[in-house]
């Protein structure tokens, strides 16, 4: 055998060096592959393996729902037994362990979605938090800090199920980090609806943004008035394809939904349009229009000239009754009233309306407008809740505590922050998901800054957030609506989440390429995302 010469032995070092830094290169990729990305990380060497004795353990008040839903999220895919037990009394030797533990004191510096996760050596995981929610969070990058195959909803065998060893601290940078899922254009159904809450949850996103009423479809019983439901819930076509479409939610079947969001800290806040958008309940009551009738659910899209009539008394008991089952099916603080892309061609030439714009001392139709938004906000805020509406409800004057959803572009947003009001960011230009690829690529969402540079730091504290909106006139399929969601809203999850100087466009590509396979475990059909969008 021939000997090595020294070059030989450079060579073969240069090699395993460059061997060994793939391998801790993927690690390392996999270990920080967390979407959305946390506020401080850090890693180490070794792994905690989950196995059979595995138990997680709470401590606390009100942790032993967070970790009966831990154990719910690890059980499918694991097959572990995942035993869920409060905490020994001495705590003694706890063996393999998941220990969830409610400190207040946590509180003060990551309020109450944020959270600690500790992976030391030992197999005892630590997940504190000052609140419920943040104990939920800290699930959730546990999750992620699993081999994807955690993400199948089947038992997945031969996995070794490792936690690399780390300590986390994390917390969110908005508090309202939402989705709109539109159900007016195209009805989906509970268990559809139940994985958008899944996947929102998995992303740290906490709204689910409900659209459920629209020119072309009413979606949600109001046993006051059943006719919303049995006339209003159907179209009899699409743009002249001859097919009916509807369908609507029972109470209790949102019952069940807001619950199920509820236990995954996702706040559901439904949406009934008013007063434009609403020709879904003025063909069930069509004597709350101008005109008064008779109209067919809308079968194209587009926007209906035919609105609420703002100058009849009886338009205001009406939408304030259904208001008011609303409220008893959603606990939401927020309720958003719709408000945009009302036109007010009927108003111009209706006398009641006319009158009233006469007997209020009113300008003009926006004023109108106003004045319907500002009885409608008198009623919610009378039991407690807070209206938010479309950036419209800003024309003709803001109603005094109204919260501004700012869509058209970014001027909304800062209008109401410079009047002292609250808005979610949520432009055309980067967060709607139902623009094509090319238009809003993943990278383009990415870059969105949900604050303007113009506004004061104090003007800054009214951005509550940021949402995707989901709307499906062109998305007829849970599928078509996974294409264009994903993963546009996991960009979009971490503007809402991490630190605005951590945001990192190619860390963010490179997390992304793994994220993605948890996403095709969860089912999402997903495009991959290439250079160009
Ligand atoms: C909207 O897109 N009409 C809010
Ligand atoms: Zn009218």
């Amino acid at each position: 055998m021939a000997t090595l010469t020294n070059r030989d032995i450079v060579r073969v070092l240069v090699l395993v060096v460059a061997f060994l830094g793939t391998i801790s290169g993927r690690v390392d990729a996999e270990m920080a592959a967390l979407v959305p990305k946390p506020m401080k990380g850090e890693f180490a060497h070794g792994a905690v393996t989950l196995n059979d004795s595995t138990r997680i353990i709470h401590e606390g008040d009100a942790t032993k729902t967070e970790a009966e839903m831990l154990a719910t999220l690890l059980r499918p895919a694991t097959g572990l037994p995942l035993k869920v037990e409060p905490m020994p009394s001495p705590a003694g030797k706890l063996g393999n362990v998941i220990v969830l533990t409610i400190d207040s004191a946590l509180g003060r510096d990551l309020g109450n979605e944020g959270y600690r996760l500790e992976v030391p050596t030992t197999p005892i995981i630590r997940i504190a938090a000052a609140a419920p929610a943040g104990l939920f969070y800290g699930g959730q990058t546990l999750r992620q800090l699993l081999p994807s195959a955690i993400f199948d909803a089947t038992k997945q065998s031969g996995v070794k199920w490792e936690v690399p060893c780390c300590r986390i601290e994390d917390k969110p940078r908005f508090p309202w980090r939402g989705l709109l899922l539109d159900e007016g254009r195209h009805f989906f159904g509970m268990k559809f609806v139940e994985h958008y809450i899944d996947l929102l949850a998995a992303h740290k996103l906490n709204v689910l943004h409900w659209h459920l009423t629209e020119d072309q479809g009413w979606r949600i019983e109001i046993k006051k008035y059943p006719k919303l439901t049995e006339i209003g819930s159907w179209r009899d076509q699409t743009e002249g394809d001859g097919k009916r479409y509807g369908g609507f939610h029972t109470q209790n079947e949102i019952r069940e939904v807001v619950a199920y969001a509820a236990a995954r800290h996702v706040t559901i806040v439904p949406e009934i349009e008013m007063p434009g958008h609403s020709l879904g309940a003025l063909t069930a009551y069509p004597q709350f229009s101008c005109t008064g009738g008779p109209f067919k659910v809308r079968t194209r899209w587009g926007v209906e000239d035919d609105v609420y009539c703002a100058g009849n008394d009886a338009t205001f008991d009406f939408v304030g009754d259904i208001l008011d089952e609303v409220l008893t099916l959603f606990p939401s603080t927020f309720i958003h009233i719709g408000g945009d892309e009302c036109p007010k061609t009927r108003w111009k030439t209706c006398p009641k309306c006319q009158a009233r714009i006469k007997a209020e001392g009113l300008k003009n139709e926006h004023e109108l407008q106003s004045y319907f938004i500002r009885r409608i906000e008198d009623r919610l805020g009378a039991k407690g809740r807070r209206l938010i509406g479309w950036d419209e409800i800003l024309e003709g004057g803001l109603p005094p505590r109204a919260t501004v959803m700012s869509w058209r572009g970014m001027g909304g947003a800062t209008a109401a922050a410079q009047s002292g009001h609250d808005y979610v960011a949520t432009p055309t230009s980067h967060c709607y998901l139902d623009f094509p690829l090319k238009t809003i690529g993943v990278e383009k969402a990415y870059s969105f800054e949900p604050i303007p540079t113009t506004l004061t730091t104090l003007q800054q504290a009214h951005c509550l957030g940021v949402q995707g909106n989901m709307w499906t006139e062109r998305t007829p399929t849970a599928a078509d609506i996974d294409r264009q969601t994903w993963p546009r809203l996991c960009a979009l999850a971490e503007v809402g989440w991490t630190p605005k100087e951590l945001r990192n466009p190619s860390d963010f590509q490179t997390r992304l390429e793994s994220h993605i396979r948890r996403l095709q475990k969860m089912g999402v059909k997903i495009k991959v995302p290439g250079k160009t969008n």
